[in-house]
């Protein structure tokens, strides 16, 4: 008997080792939850209210605190700081994590037509499809002479009025894309454009948690009129929705207007005349991409001009590269840019140290997930930190400075694909409208280093204007006005200038 116990042993050794290898191997194909395994969140702090003024900052200070990944429960929202878990989640998990968002103050803004805030379904395939046919890399170019037209016109008028730069940066960003798609001269001062230059900031606050915190917390407030105490969240939301009404509808009108009075054509019109069945995704791509480009433009040409003037040796690198590769005698174009590497890196820089949007936009989980032993439960919002990636010191040595060289030193050099840049977000819901932006951009910085001497103002006396380097610090983030003085670099530099009018 003992002798059998004995020579059954090794059998019974096997038995046991080949059910432990077969439970390892079952678990690593089931989820936790499948295997009856207690739920377990990633940490985070137990926060009631959510911080909405530099929330990049309070959300970074949480990642140093708890880790790669920060869960709030009561808003169900995971924050990652770190790059390299945005990439897993948004990018390599993008079947997961492609939704938004629909909040009902979101579709009484007019959200439901906008490709940027529309939930993950066919609706958006199809309107993302119809906006990439336009915007993707290779229909590009038929942009160009417009980005030209628009950018000399900003150097025009940097000239003629430098100190309403600001106000130039806002002609050049609102501008550029109603000329460009439908043909129109709209400027700062016309009543859309100021209207939906208000909204934008409506939009930004019905994307970050905790701008409505009335509604947040009573969400049923949304049922009650507008006069009722703590609902004029709901008349702010409501014209932001009429406005995009009117975007959808008036510039359109208007291209079509032109045409039919023989004046002039427009892509626009062009393509919905191609293709009559897309005419509703046409019309909402134009208005997508009008309320898309406005803060985001802006904000990178603003935070590049204030780079500049803090940074004289930066821009003067710049300017030399310039002046060395394509000479004095011209202006730059977009076949140039592959021979400028110092200017792209301070594209990059600018990109990587002032990201317009710094929690980009929310991913929303479509399913539960498991990430690192934590269980990611559906529904969640996913906020990518760009501000806080880009500033990773792990990843960038002296994280707050602005160094163009990092750009030239980096394994990948200035050149890397722009899906690189983290300031256009990730995955499947990146931005559709990113290869214009950085065209216009890339043509803007390159047309001003070469043309304009970018430095701090002086008073009577004659002493600098300090400049403080401010930033707005709701949802957008660019620069608080300052004073600045932009001089053209030389007589030749300043014809050149005026010798780009049509
Ligand atoms: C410096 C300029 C710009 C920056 C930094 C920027 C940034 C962003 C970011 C962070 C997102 C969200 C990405 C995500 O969810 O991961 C986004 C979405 C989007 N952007 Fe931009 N953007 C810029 C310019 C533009 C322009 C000029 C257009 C239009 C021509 C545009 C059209 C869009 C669209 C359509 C989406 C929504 C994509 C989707 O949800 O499927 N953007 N952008």
């Amino acid at each position: 008997m003992t002798k059998k116990k004995y020579e059954s042993l090794p059998f019974l050794i096997l038995v046991v080792s080949t059910s432990i290898l077969i439970m390892c191997l079952t678990s690593l194909l089931l989820l936790p939850s499948e295997l009856g395994l207690t739920e377990s969140y990633p940490p985070g702090p137990k926060v009631v209210n959510m911080p909405t003024l530099n929330a990049w900052v309070k959300y970074r200070d949480w990642g140093n605190k708890y880790g790669d990944l920060v869960y709030l429960p009561k808003w169900n929202t995971l924050i990652t700081n770190d790059a390299g878990v945005a990439i897993d989640l948004l990018e390599k998990r993008a079947r997961i994590y492609s939704d938004r968002a629909m909040s009902p103050i979101m579709k009484l803004c007019g959200g439901e037509n906008l490709l940027s805030v529309e939930c993950y379904s066919d609706k958006w395939r199809r309107d993302r499809r119809v906006f990439q046919q336009t915007f993707r890399q290779a229909a590009i170019a038929q942009f160009y002479p417009v980005q030209y037209n628009k950018v000399h016109e900003f150097l025009r008028k940097l000239l003629l009025t430098p100190e309403d730069f600001m106000q130039h940066i806002n002609g050049i960003s609102q501008g550029l894309i109603p000329k460009a798609l439908y043909g129109l001269d709209i400027g700062p001062e016309d009543a859309l454009a100021r209207k939906v230059a208000e909204i934008i900031d409506t939009f930004g606050k019905a994307l970050l948690s905790g701008s409505f915190p009335a509604y947040e917390w009573f969400p049923f407030l949304i049922y009650m009129p507008s006069w009722f105490p703590g609902c004029g969240f709901k008349q702010i939301a409501s014209e932001c929705g009429k406005v995009v009404e009117e975007i959808y509808t008036v510039p359109f009108d208007l291209a079509m207007n032109h045409l039919q009075k023989g004046s002039r054509t427009s892509p626009i019109v062009e393509l919905a005349m191609q293709k009559p069945q897309d005419l509703k995704e046409i019309k909402a791509m134009g208005t997508m991409s009008i309320i898309g480009a406005i803060d985001t433009t802006m904000s990178s040409i603003c935070s590049f001009i204030l780079a500049m003037c803090l940074h004289p040796d930066a821009q003067t690198k710049g300017q030399e590269e310039i002046d060395r590769v394509i000479g004095k005698d011209r202006l730059p174009t977009f076949e140039d840019r592959r021979h400028l590497p110092y200017v792209e890196a301070i594209y990059r820089e600018v990109m990587r140290l002032h990201p317009p949007v710094p929690l980009g936009f929310p991913h929303i989980s479509m399913e539960d997930d498991f990430y690192r032993g934590y269980h990611i439960p559906k529904g969640c919002a996913v906020v990518a930190n760009i501000w806080a990636m880009n500033r990773n010191p792990n990843v960038y040595q002296d994280p707050d400075e602005f160094l163009p060289e990092r750009h030239l030193k980096s394994a990948a050099g200035p050149f890397e694909s722009i899906d690189n840049i983290y300031a256009y977000g990730f995955g499947r819901r990146v931005c559709a409208g990113r290869y214009m932006a950085d065209n216009t951009i890339w043509l803007t910085v390159a047309s001003v280093l070469a043309a304009f001497t970018m430095g701090k103002a002086k008073d009577g006396n004659g002493n600098e204007i300090d400049i403080r380097g401010e930033f707005t610090n709701h949802f957008f983030r660019y620069p608080k006005p300052f004073k600045s003085s932009i001089l053209p670099r030389s007589r030749v530099a300043g014809d050149l200038v005026l010798a780009t009018v049509d």
